[in-house]
């Protein structure tokens, strides 16, 4: 066992559906996520991208196989447990990042803080500020979310998935809705606050871009991982 692999997956299958439209939608994938490492999850719509941030995330349970964090299995967690290491170990990014658009940047942020429940308003204020001052948003703390440009609500929901300093982050398609510029510097952002913090970051892109800058590259197809690069294989 190596406690050094933030979070793991190993011969994951997911059936997803009902009966006869019943979609095999990850056929045996196994992945592992080391501190301070930044994966790209690459592959054409529908071969089993989000069905798989699910699984990692917590949010849903493989068919047959497993997922560990720090070397400790999740499948014989209880839904409460499961809930438990979400909220203090992983941070989320969707496409469509789901702010809340009538609180301000900073009770955006504080919303996963509020869940895990272990900071006074004054310190959860305190963090807030300081994440958005990091993804240099710290004058704009307290406007509504919808008052924001999509390039700065980005920056909100990057905050956000900082907020519990998780260990690992998992990202769907973070940039999707951005201008090339925007998403790039937002990646890149991202990719200096998981490198600073030691954290793990898995993300979903059909930026080639972006791909290419992560530590690894995974190409899925039809709910497999087809082949895994590493940077330095790359030039
Ligand atoms: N809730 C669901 N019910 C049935 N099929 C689903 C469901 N969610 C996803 N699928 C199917 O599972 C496969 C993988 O989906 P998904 O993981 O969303 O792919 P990707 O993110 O790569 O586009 C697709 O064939 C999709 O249609
Ligand atoms: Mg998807």
């Amino acid at each position: 066992m190596n406690s050094e692999i933030r979070l793991s997956c190993h011969d994951v299958e997911r059936y997803l559906g009902e009966e006869e439209s019943r979609v095999h939608a990850l056929r045996g994938v196994s992945l592992q996520l080391d501190p301070g490492s930044v994966h790209a999850v690459v592959g054409p719509s529908g071969c089993g991208k989000s069905t798989l941030l699910y699984i990692l995330g917590l949010l849903d349970s493989p068919d047959k196989g497993s997922v560990a964090i720090e070397s400790q299995l999740m499948s014989n967690l209880s839904d409460d447990e499961l809930a438990r290491r979400r909220n203090e170990l992983i941070g989320f990014i969707f496409q469509f990042h789901f702010l809340m658009e009538d609180f301000s940047a900073q009770e955006n942020v504080m919303i996963p803080m509020r869940r895990l429940g272990r900071l006074s308003e004054e310190e959860m204020l305190e963090r807030a500020g300081g994440l958005l001052e990091a993804v240099g948003l710290g004058d704009k703390r307290r406007r509504p979310s919808r008052h924001l440009s999509g390039g700065e609500q980005q920056r909100v929901a990057i905050a956000r998935s900082l907020a519990n300093d998780p260990k690992v982050i998992l990202a769907d398609e973070p940039t999707g809705n951005l201008d090339t510029a925007n998403s790039e510097r937002a990646f890149d952002l991202l990719k200096n606050l998981v490198h600073q913090g030691e954290k793990a970051l898995l993300l979903v892109t059909h930026n080639p871009a972006i791909a290419e800058a992560c530590d690894w590259i995974h190409e899925m197809k039809d709910g497999r991982i087809i082949a895994s690069h590493p940077r330095s294989s790359r030039s």
